[in-house]
């Protein structure tokens, strides 16, 4: 006779049967034209449960011309993924690189609104099957400024990233919404410019659940990595390593597992991503950067990799939707100066003004307000206005639209309502028809 010993706690023989084991997802990038290679597929179906789009969700791929959206390559992404089993990383919906060339030749408000526009379209678009948008891609700079990176998006003004949060977390509430860099591998003066960006959109309720470490990594691992993802961790957000990639050679083994061992360590460590399945398949060329040689086989960096994958503590992962659709502190944080003589219990009238600017095209507009108020300031605002017929609103963001033909009142969301003598708010909403002569008429309360 003869006895088996079973333990309970298997090791996982492949990257997601191991990483799901303890909670978390091991995803690959993928480029589309790759699901028809079978040995490729083979590989990505065996080993990853999540993938996100190498180029296909990118502006430049989903909206070559302005409103005209184009989904095919997300799309097929998208149901290799429900076909088998993989959640979705959403990669990316504003970055200053592959934008198209119509948007790279905007600025300003033209190119504020259809930014805004874009995120709320494929936002829109893929609902409910993304598990965590990558919102904005690398909006720092590198070196030691710690500051915004310049870009057309940036000189929009400072706000263009919260409002692309908001827009996305509107279209698509049960997405996790991450910010997503490089250079991020430790603690620098780029991860803590970013930092601090976090730390304020949480505690002005920003909805931010989430910030991505790409990790395209050399030949050595900075010692405070897992430091670096903890204080992040520490803010009440989800971190995630998002396009891993390691120069081929010596070192490569240790750190992959030296990265996969600082997620495990991690409780809001919910997945890594390696940046693509196959060294063949790299953008890095001819680094040999991932964890499959072109021929299929396995690489050591492959086993160290699921040995840390294996060695890591569990995790139970939190619920995918991340809470509620309008984000923000119930009552809005003390930006204005409190009025030195109380304010009038009843306002006076003409307490705000609004006035609009629009960004049409053949069949549609988006209409970005502003919103001025008085010398009284405001604790909410309403804007009406009166659409040409024809016209009606499609979508609304950072607002609260009654009606979408005729006459449609617009109200603050929780956290734009109350506003200092003076300060300005922006909200916006898309329509199709002809948006031409709209005069918006704003009242304060
Ligand atoms: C890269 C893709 O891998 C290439 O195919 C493309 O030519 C350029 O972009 N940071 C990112 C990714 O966020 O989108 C980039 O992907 C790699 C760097």
């Amino acid at each position: 006779m003869t006895m088996t010993l079973t333990s309970t706690a298997s090791a996982g023989t492949t990257l997601k049967a191991s990483a799901a084991e303890k909670g978390r997802y091991f995803g690959a990038a993928v480029a589309g034209q790759k699901l028809s290679d079978s040995a490729y597929v083979t590989i990505l179906n065996r080993e990853f449960n999540s993938v996100v789009a190498e180029n296909d969700m990118k502006w430049d791929a989903t909206e070559p011309q302005q409103g005209r959206f184009n989904y095919t390559g997300g799309d097929r992404l998208v149901a290799h993924a429900q076909a088998n089993g993989q959640s979705v990383r959403g990669h990316a919906l504003l970055w200053y690189q592959q934008q198209p060339g119509w948007a790279q030749n905007m600025s300003g408000s033209a190119l504020r609104s259809a930014m805004m526009n874009h995120v709320t379209q494929v936002a829109t678009h893929f609902k409910g099957k993304i598990h965590s948008w990558d919102v904005v891609n690398e909006a720092f700079a590198d070196g030691n400024s710690g500051a915004r990176r310049d870009s057309n998006l940036q000189r929009t003004g400072n706000d263009w990233i919260e409002a692309a949060f908001r827009a996305a977390r509107a279209a698509d509430p049960g997405a996790k919404l991450c910010y997503n860099d490089y250079n991020t591998d430790g603690i620098n003066a780029k991860s803590t410019g970013i930092y601090n960006m976090v730390r304020d959109f949480k505690s002005r309720g920003v909805p931010i659940d989430c910030v991505g470490f790409q990790s395209h990594l050399g030949t050595s691992l900075s010692g405070d990595y897992q430091a670096n993802l903890q204080r992040f961790a520490d803010l009440d957000v989800d971190v995630q390593i998002t396009e891993l990639d390691v120069m081929g050679g010596g070192n490569q083994a240790n750190i992959y597992a030296g990265v996969t061992r600082a997620c495990m360590n991690v409780s809001r460590c919910t997945g890594i991503t390696t940046w693509g399945v196959r060294d063949c398949d790299s953008w890095r060329g001819s680094d040999n950067a991932l964890l499959f040689e072109c021929s299929g086989n396995k690489k050591a960096a492959y086993t160290s990799t699921l040995n840390a994958l294996n060695a890591g503590p569990g995790i139970t992962p939190s619920p995918t939707t991340p809470g509620p659709t309008t984000p923000g502190p119930t009552s809005p944080p003390p930006t204005s100066p409190s009025p030195t003589t109380p304010p009038p219990t009843t306002p006076p009238p003409g307490g705000c003004t609004a006035s609009v600017s629009l960004n049409s095209w053949t069949g549609g507009f988006v209409a970005s307000v502003k919103v001025t108020a008085g010398a009284a300031g405001t604790n909410g605002w309403n804007v009406s206005v009166t659409l040409p017929g024809g016209a009606s609103v499609t979508n609304t963001w950072s607002a609260t639209a009654s009606g979408s033909t005729g006459t449609v009142r617009f109200a603050n969301v929780n956290y734009n309502g109350r506003l200092g003598a003076g300060q300005v708010t922006e909200f916006g909403f898309q329509g199709t028809g002809s948006g031409a002569g709209m005069t918006p008429t704003c009242t304060a309360s």
